[in-house]
Formats: structure tokens, sequence, C-alpha cells
């Protein structure tokens, strides 16, 4: 099953998921990143290169982070970024908005 990318990663972006994305299916939005779910080949290695925990297996999502199943796989949407299914982020490059969902996350407090 693919992964996901969830509330831990927004307004940090660290990347190293990206770097170490063997198939460049990780997607770079305003506030986030997020995972492809038709191109993910779901190996994993992104799971321990994210500092701060924000990426799981979509099966093994916590309950209150469930939501961003959907929030990962509709940010391609044509009502969202349009960006479809690229077969690359590297090519794609960044997209100027975000899933709405990202919008309704708590803030990420300092400290
Ligand atoms: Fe975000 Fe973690 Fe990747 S903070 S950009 S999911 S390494």
């Amino acid at each position: 099953m693919p992964h996901v990318i969830t509330g831990a990663c927004i307004d940090i972006k660290d990347g190293a998921c990206v770097k170490c994305c063997p198939v460049d299916c990780i997607y770079e939005g305003a506030r986030t990143l997020y995972i492809h779910p038709d191109e993910c080949i779901d190996c994993g290695i992104c799971v321990s290169a994210c500092p701060t925990q924000a990426i799981y297996e979509d099966l093994r999502l916590p309950p209150e982070k469930a939501h961003f199943a959907a929030i990962n796989r509709d940010f391609f949407a044509a009502g969202v970024s349009g960006l479809g299914s690229p077969g690359g982020a590297a090519d794609a490059g960044p997209v100027a908005c975000d899933h709405p969902g990202i919008a309704l996350e708590q803030p990420r407090l300092a400290g």
C-alpha cells in the first residue's frame, strides 16, 4: 500500500524524503509535500528518512491521521493541483497550492 505524508510535514518540508525516494513520487505543495498513491512503490525508505516522523504506510495510519490518505491522493486531482499522474516530481516542480484540508490542520506551536 502507498505511503502517506501527514501533518508533521506542514511548514517544515525537510525534504529528506524527496532525496531518498527511488521513484521520485513525492511532490511539493506550498506548505507540505504529498506522496502520489499510484506512483509510490511502497518501499518505505522515506519513513525513516523523515526527521519529524510525518510518513506512514496508509494501512498503519493512526486514526487521528487517517484523513491524510485522502489529502495525499486528492492533492493530484483536477480541482486541486491538477497534476494528475505526471510520473516524476522533479519534472513537475513545486506547486503553489495545497489540498484545502491542510488549512484545517492546527498550526504548529513553536518550541
Ligand atoms: Fe516533510 Fe518529512 Fe519529507 S518533513 S518533506 S515528509 S522528510
